[in-house]
């Protein structure tokens, strides 16, 4: 493989006066920038994408340049080394696909209108101006822009604007010199704009702007959050906010969930925008993403990696920051059970799988960039290193390790092992060898623990899902137990520690190992251990009961164990439900449900099953929100409907078409928390050609986009071919369907059984034009993954290795296609060893 060339070896730039010209109803661009830097070879290289280089000079002279778009780059004969000040006149074109600059559309009273966004990150600069668009050539940013500007319509940018005279006599909005920065957190705005405003303790003026096509109160949620999490991380890491403003904006189309550019953090608006109509998931979904972006400020725009192959200093510190921010400002969410629920899993799941990559990882291609981005690795597994490497040196010398890390490294480039020397400083500990081991290696261990002559013996394996070559892979496990006399960590294969009735007399409870399940491994408690956890079960709090049922989950996945024992597992847990001990009955639940086919009989009996178990909770909560009731109430209640909705259980269901009544007349008005359920129980017991129009309808009319995400899972549950038919063909219809919801779609047609088959030939007969709409987006490999995660039969198998086999060189999704078929295999394999003895465990449970 070829490596990328790195243009800073040619060019070091210090600062770019840049200005563009932006014409929204040609769709065209135009630009000049002088880029101060040294020159280190006489012919130097600057990144373009798609760009027309109309002239370069230097001190008024002409240079001559060759574009090379192969390399996405422009090869300048600068004729001499050292300092030189180079202005080079581009154009361009505004393209659709999310990346560079690009418009974004939105409706407001029934008119068409856009914003103008951008979107850099990993390296989409190039697309916008000549650049070296590396994370390491940081400089500073003089930005100015013009455009066809319409009454009312403002623009943002990094920072402040400056020469607000001048503007108003030219139209040239002029921005203040940004800090040294990396060219991927550059970003402006534009457009007809509303905003709140306010300030955090430091001075910092914090602001949320949106289009103006959502209530005022929307951002007002976001605004209070933004303003106490900047105050939390000043505090915290002990280092100013470094500009003036810190700018939130949502788009109406965007690509990824939002974006970190330095003051002017872009998000989509499903993570920004609240309305007094919102869920409790929802609302602490925003906070979390609002907590992860401004965590970024510091951590990755602050200070950055050198190069991406590092991406992970950036996104799983981020991530982990988000929860201990949330945590920190609202503890009685108990968010760090969000973690538990939804990172946790991902990770255990995805990294079980053989060929996974690790947390650090080399890049050679541009175009391996993006699937650095695996949200289950490098976000979910990383920050669960984070939070585990914070536990092990204590919160204290972490924050204190910070603090010099950012002292000694702002507005410069780092690898992982300038963090490491930091922690180390702080805390006397050897984090990099600590730590190397996870970061390095791919995959987890599994612990087993068991009492043989006398003795508990520990030993550590590789964890794995599906087929799989051992490497004998090792890590260093903190134990955390909550048993005295065990060492802190297990570094070797095994150890055997003397005298295990001694060290249970000691201790009062179960023995248990990775307490609060902060450590990246799972354990497989055997014999009496197992049985004494087990029996302790009820009495265990309720991050535990999740814990545990999590790992069992896990083993019966790899056929460690029978996946009947899990029905068996669950079936006790009839009593009233914690959220947590909910979510892990369902996601068991999930993992069963592929073992029951539709319509079967054994689906009746599943379907008994469930209301038996969560017939109590649905007791205790009711069917609507009770004033005054706790967060945890909504969101457990949000599981126990979902289940009993789907088992048919007949008071729920009842309820359900009635609240439908109520609210038939506007659909949007149904509380947030109930109407994904209300709606998909309607068409699933009531499907009519009104009902989908009336569906399609709102969800077009519509700018919330919970709402417009309750409905399309509603409408998948279509069983209607023309109505399947209709939505397949709204796939390439903008104005129905935004390009940013494509991948959610598909998500929920390919879950359902009589849905599936559609979904899939389309996605094969239209690859061609996915990859022309998506190709560069981050979405687009998620049409690999998604139906690597539901596949089931051997004959889906076969599909997706025919179809995406002779794909394998692609690198934007070759990882995924050799996974996926791996993954694919292992289920159906999985199904056809134990849906005898899931049935058994049924017809038994009930
Ligand atoms: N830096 C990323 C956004 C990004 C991702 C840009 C991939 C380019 C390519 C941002 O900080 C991020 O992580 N966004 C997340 C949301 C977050 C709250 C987990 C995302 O977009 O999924
Ligand atoms: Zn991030």
């Amino acid at each position: 493989m070829t490596a990328v060339k790195r243009l800073i070896e040619t060019f070091v730039p210090e600062n770019y006066d840049l200005f563009l010209d932006i014409n929204r109803s040609s769709k065209t661009f135009s630009g000049r920038v002088t880029i101060t830097g040294e020159a280190l070879k006489e012919q130097i290289s600057l990144h373009q994408h798609d760009l027309e280089i109309l002239s370069v000079t230097l001190e008024g002279k002409s240079l001559n340049f060759t574009k090379d778009d192969a390399n996405e780059a422009v090869h300048i004969a600068v004729g001499r080394t050292g300092d030189v000040a180079l202005t080079v006149m581009f154009a361009g074109n505004i393209t659709d696909n999310m990346t560079g600059i690009y418009p974004s559309y939105y409706t407001v009273d029934g008119v068409k209108k856009e914003v103008i966004a951008t979107q850099f990150e990993s390296h989409f600069a190039r697309e916008a101006f000549p650049c070296v668009d590396e994370p390491e050539a940081k400089a500073t940013f003089d930005f100015s822009v013009t455009f066809d500007q319409e009454e009312g319509e403002i623009v943002l940018s990094n920072m402040p604007e400056i020469k607000v005279e001048h503007r108003k006599e030219t139209g040239v909005w002029t921005f203040d010199t940004t800090p040294r920065m990396s060219s991927y957190l550059l970003a402006f705005g534009l457009g007809d704009l509303q905003s709140k405003k306010a300030k955090a303790k430091g001075g910092t003026e914090v602001g949320i702007f949106a289009t103006k096509a959502h209530p005022a109160s929307s951002l007002d949620f976001a605004l209070d959050i933004a303003v106490r999490v900047i105050d939390f991380y000043e505090d915290y890491f002990g280092v100013k906010y470094p500009i003036p403003l810190s700018y939130q904006l949502a788009h109406p189309d965007f690509s990824s969930g939002a974006m970190e550019n330095w003051g002017l953090i872009t998000y989509r608006e499903i993570y920004l925008l609240v309305d007094e109509n919102s869920s409790v998931s929802s609302r602490q979904q925003v906070a979390l993403v609002i907590a992860h972006e401004l965590a970024h400020q510091w951590f990755g725009n602050l200070v950055t990696m050198k190069w991406w192959d590092d991406l992970w200093l950036n996104e799983s510190f981020a991530n982990m920051m988000e929860y201990v921010a949330i945590d920190a400002i609202e503890p009685s969410w108990n968010i760090m059970e969000d973690f538990q629920t939804t990172g946790c899993p991902a990770a255990l799941k995805r990294d079980a799988t053989d060929g996974v990559q690790s947390v650090h990882v080399e890049v050679n291609h541009p175009d391996e960039i993006n699937t650095l981005f695996d949200p289950a690795i490098v976000y979910a597994k990383g920050s669960r290193l984070m939070h585990m490497l914070r536990r092990w040196l204590g919160n204290e010398a972490f924050a204190a390790g910070l603090k010099i890390y950012f002292e000694k490294h702002q507005y410069g480039s780092t690898v992982g092992h300038d963090l490491w020397e930091a922690l180390s400083q702080t805390s006397g500990k050897d984090v990099a060898s600590f730590m190397d081991s996870w970061l390095e290696q791919p995959g987890y261990p599994v612990v087993s623990a068991n009492v043989e002559d006398g003795a508990l013996k520990l030993s550590q394996e590789q964890f794995f899902i599906g087929e799989h070559e051992n490497k004998g892979r090792l890590w260093e496990i903190p134990l955390n137990s909550n048993w005295a006399g065990l060492p802190d960590t297990l570094s070797s294969e095994s150890m055997t520690i003397a005298n295990f009735d001694g060290l249970a007399a000691d201790n009062s409870n179960a023995l248990r190992l990775n307490t609060e399940n902060t450590a990246h491994y799972i354990t497989n408690y055997q014999g009496q251990l197992l049985e004494n956890i087990l029996k302790a079960l009820p009495d265990l709090d309720a991050v535990t009961v999740h814990q545990i049922l999590q790992e069992r989950r896990l083993l019966a996945e790899a056929g460690q164990i029978s996946y009947g024992d899990l029905v068996g597992l669950i079936a006790e847990l009839t009593g009233e439900k914690s959220y947590m001990v909910a979510a892990g009955i369902s996601q068991i639940g999930t993992g069963l449900d592929r073992f029951v086919d539709e319509g079967s009989a054994i689906e009746s009996k599943y379907k008994e099953l469930l209301i038996n178990i969560f017939g109590a909770d649905y007791a205790r909560l009711g069917f609507e929100k009770v004033a005054g009731e706790s967060d945890e109430d909504e969101m457990t209640r949000e599981i126990v409907l979902s289940n009993l909705l789907y088992a048919d259980h007949a008071e729920a269901v009842a309820k359900a078409s009635e609240l439908f009544e109520i609210h038939k007349d506007d659909l949007s008005k149904l509380p947030a928390s109930l109407r994904g359920e209300v709606l998909r129980n309607q068409l699933k017991t009531a499907e009519t050609d009104d009902l989908v129009e009336q569906y399609l309808k709102a969800y077009v009319a519509t700018n919330d986009n919970n709402f417009r995400r309750d409905l399309a899972l509603a409408l998948a549950q279509s069983k209607c071919e023309t109505t399947v038919a209709r939505i397949l063909e709204s796939f390439k219809n903008k104005d129905i369907i935004k390009p940013q919801d494509l991948s959610m779609w598909y998500a929920f047609l390919l879950s359902r059984p009589f849905t599936q088959k559609y979904v899939w030939a389309w996605a094969r007969e239209n690859w061609d034009w996915i990859k022309s709409a998506l190709g560069g987006d981050m979405s687009f490999d998620k049409f690999v993954i998604y139906p690597a995660m539901m596949f089931k039969t051997k004959e889906r198998l076969d599909e997706f290795k025919a179809f995406f086999e002779p794909q394998l060189d692609d690198m934007a999704i070759s990882r995924n296609i050799s996974m996926g078929i791996k993954e694919i295999a292992a289920r159906v394999d999985l199904i056809e060893r134990q849906k005898s003895a899931v049935h058994a465990a049924i017809e038994e449970a009930v």
